[in-house]
């Protein structure tokens, strides 16, 4: 492991702004939905859970208290955690869980970022139940690039089994099969009246006409991207990810799980006569079943006389939305996204390249693995997730722990390929091997490394779009395209100029997506494919940005004293 030190820009994670205390606490609740009654982990006793609010340059810290039976981390999504990787959250990556009875403060400074993130459980499956918004509004005085909205609202997808998805992983993890999909999306924490009994738990969006509203629009399924679109109403993106963009107008967004998207939403007078059903549902392209219903909530405008209210029935207006395959919408949505590249909003896209990487992501097989060799994937198999054909396998120690005590023998390796074992055209007729390899392996990066990164889907069992999200950084994404990447053709068409900086893309399904970053965030940063049924089944790696420089923004503070 090498250290460069280089310093060429000073991080400082000092807080400019006040300190915001929260305290989480983990409970079992009963709630019912879809007329069936179920125990599901909760926050405080709230699904979804509660709203953090801060501003850019706030400190926050967060105590989690585990009251319930699983292991327990919180990821904070998005959040770059400049030399607080300790409080990045996923499980066995940069901390050991919290276990029953435990609690562990999560202490972190916002820095340089403004927008809409939000919060989720980091271990096994529990995220299913355990998400909440986060809102970083701009610092004090200082206005959004776009006309102030009259009023704010989050809306955050997420996808509800009827079954105990704790149950569902493990059968998962067992039999190497695909796992049982979702029985309803929901709005809010609601399915919507499109789904048996299920009408009185709907979102309804109460609005006053000739007025601009913001959605943030927040997607924290487990494993499925959402159009999502309001009958009679266009959308004007303003930001994702927590990063401004050129304002663009659409009828739909896509959005992919581990995103954040804020829209302004205008109400007009001609509109008030009737309700608008705002709906969600599937953008799907992998092999296999998915969960194709379709989640809506209301919008409602405020009537001048309650009267009228009660005596009219008002039409409802369903809004269409994409067929469930449409990856031409997709493409074409994504590269809508562009940085406002502003003197006040730089885009500041490395122009050099120190290190460049080609990492397939894709499906493929292991051998059955369980006692009773009754593995459900072809010819008793067990089905998987890889990138550059190796298949992660999660710890018992966290990496970032075994890292800063020096201590990675036996824990992780470094020697994540940097390319695919061998060449295969990625989109077309697999190699007749499709078994994948699996390790414990990291891209060890020096301080300051500019890296760029080529995603190349490949239809090994199935061609499937993967939204991969980095913790850590954010990237740029330069382009995108169909097919196999061409080095020699491709990069001509870059956007160096204005590209959209994210920390979730999806790599377009039969298709690539090239993006770059600065590795100045000392830490190990997990990288992974977030369709939750992926991430489980091994579609991710460490980047091990070495933090051993003499400069104190290299470095990487010692963990907290109590940590899980
Ligand atoms: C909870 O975490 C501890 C510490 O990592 C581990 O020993 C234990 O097996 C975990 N329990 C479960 C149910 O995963
Ligand atoms: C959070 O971290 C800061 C900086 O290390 C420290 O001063 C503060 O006491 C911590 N807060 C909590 C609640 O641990
Ligand atoms: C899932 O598997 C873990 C580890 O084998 C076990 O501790 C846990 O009880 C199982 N959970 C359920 C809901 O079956
Ligand atoms: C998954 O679905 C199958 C088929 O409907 C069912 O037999 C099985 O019990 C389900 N698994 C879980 C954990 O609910
Ligand atoms: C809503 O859109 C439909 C289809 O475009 C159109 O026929 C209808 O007149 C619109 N209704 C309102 C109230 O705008
Ligand atoms: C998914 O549902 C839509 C209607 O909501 C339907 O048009 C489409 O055929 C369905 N697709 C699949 C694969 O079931
Ligand atoms: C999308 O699905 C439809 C219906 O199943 C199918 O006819 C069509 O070929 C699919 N399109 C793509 C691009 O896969
Ligand atoms: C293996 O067989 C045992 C005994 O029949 C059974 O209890 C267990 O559930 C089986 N495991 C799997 C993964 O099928
Ligand atoms: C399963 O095994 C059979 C017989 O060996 C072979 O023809 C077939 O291609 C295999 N299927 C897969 C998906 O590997
Ligand atoms: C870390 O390990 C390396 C290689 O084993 C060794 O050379 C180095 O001195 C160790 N550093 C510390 C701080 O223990
Ligand atoms: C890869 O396979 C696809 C589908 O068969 C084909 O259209 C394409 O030309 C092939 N690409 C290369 C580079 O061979
Ligand atoms: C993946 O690794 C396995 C196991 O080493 C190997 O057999 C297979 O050929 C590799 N496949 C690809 C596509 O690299």
């Amino acid at each position: 492991m090498t250290a460069l030190c280089l310093l060429v820009e000073l991080v400082s994670s000092k807080h400019s702004g006040i300190t915001r205390d929260y305290k989480f606490d983990i409970r079992m609740q009963n709630v019912m939905r879809l007329c069936q009654a179920k125990s599901i982990v909760t926050v405080n006793d709230q699904f979804p859970g509660p709203t953090i609010t801060a501003r850019e340059g706030d400190r926050v810290t967060v105590k989690v208290v585990n009251h319930v039976q699983y292991n327990v981390t919180i990821h904070w999504h998005g959040i770059r955690q400049l030399r607080s990787g300790w409080a990045d959250g996923p499980a066995y990556i940069t901390q050991c869980p919290i276990q029953t009875g435990q609690s562990y403060v999560y202490n972190f400074t916002i820095t340089g970022q403004r927008g809409t993130l939000f919060w989720h459980a980091h271990v096994s499956w529990l995220r299913v139940t355990m998400y909440g918004p986060i809102i970083i509004l701009p610092k004090r005085g200082v206005p959004y690039p776009f006309p102030q909205p009259y009023k704010e609202f989050p809306i955050i997808f997420g996808e509800w089994w009827k079954a105990d998805t704790e149950k569902i992983i493990n059968q998962t993890l067992k039999t190497g099969g695909a796992p049982n999909v979702s029985d309803a999306y929901t709005i809010n924490g609601l399915p919507g009246p499109l789904y048996s009994c299920s009408a009185k738990d709907t979102f309804k969006l109460k609005v006053k006409p000739g007025k601009t509203y913001m959605l943030r629009l927040i997607n924290a399924a487990l494993n499925d991207e959402l159009f999502f679109s309001i009958a009679n109403h266009s959308l004007t993106v303003v930001e994702a990810d927590a990063v401004y963009v050129k304002p663009f107008e659409t009828s739909t967004v896509l959005i992919t799980p581990g995103q954040t998207t804020n829209v302004l939403l205008k109400t007009e007078h001609r509109h008030a006569n009737a309700l608008y059903l705002m709906a969600a549902r599937p953008y799907a392209t992998g092999p296999g079943a998915f969960d194709n219903s379709t989640t809506a909530g209301i919008l409602e405008y405020h009537l001048p006389s309650p009267k009228t209210k009660k005596t009219t029935k008002l039409p409802l207006l369903k809004p269409t939305l994409p067929i469930f395959n449409d990856t031409t919408f997709a493409m074409k949505f994504n590269r809508k996204h562009r940085s406002l590249a502003s003197s006040k909003f730089p885009a500041k896209v490395p122009q050099k390249v120190d290190r460049r990487f080609f990492f397939t992501v894709g499906l493929g097989l292991h051998p059955c693995s369980n006692p009773n060799k009754t593995c459900q994937g072809p010819n008793n198999t067990m089905r998987t997730a890889s990138v550059n054909n190796v298949s992660f396998v999660m710890p018992n120690i966290a990496l970032l722990q075994a890292h800063f005590c020096n201590q990675s023998k036996g824990v992780y390796t470094t020697d994540f390929p940097a390319n695919p074992p061998f060449k295969f055209n990625y989109t077309g007729n697999p190699p007749s091997n499709i078994m994948a390899s699996s390790g414990t392996k990291v891209v060890v990066l020096p301080f300051n490394t500019s890296v760029e990164l080529v995603l190349q889907d490949t239809s090994i069992i199935g061609a499937e779009s993967h939204p991969l999200h980095l913790h850590g950084f954010d990237f740029f994404v330069l382009g995108l395209g169909m097919g196999n990447f061409n080095p020699n053709k491709d990069p001509s068409s870059f956007n160096l100029v204005d590209p959209a900086e994210r920390n979730t893309v999806g790599v377009p399904s039969g298709g690539w997506v090239a993006i770059r970053f600065l590795a100045d965030n000392p830490g190990v940063w997990f990288m992974h494919c977030h369709l939750e049924v992926h991430t489980s089944c091994g579609a991710q790696d460490g980047l091990d940005c070495d933090g051993t420089g003499s400069a104190a923004s290299q470095k990487l503070p010692p963990p907290p004293s109590e940590s899980p």
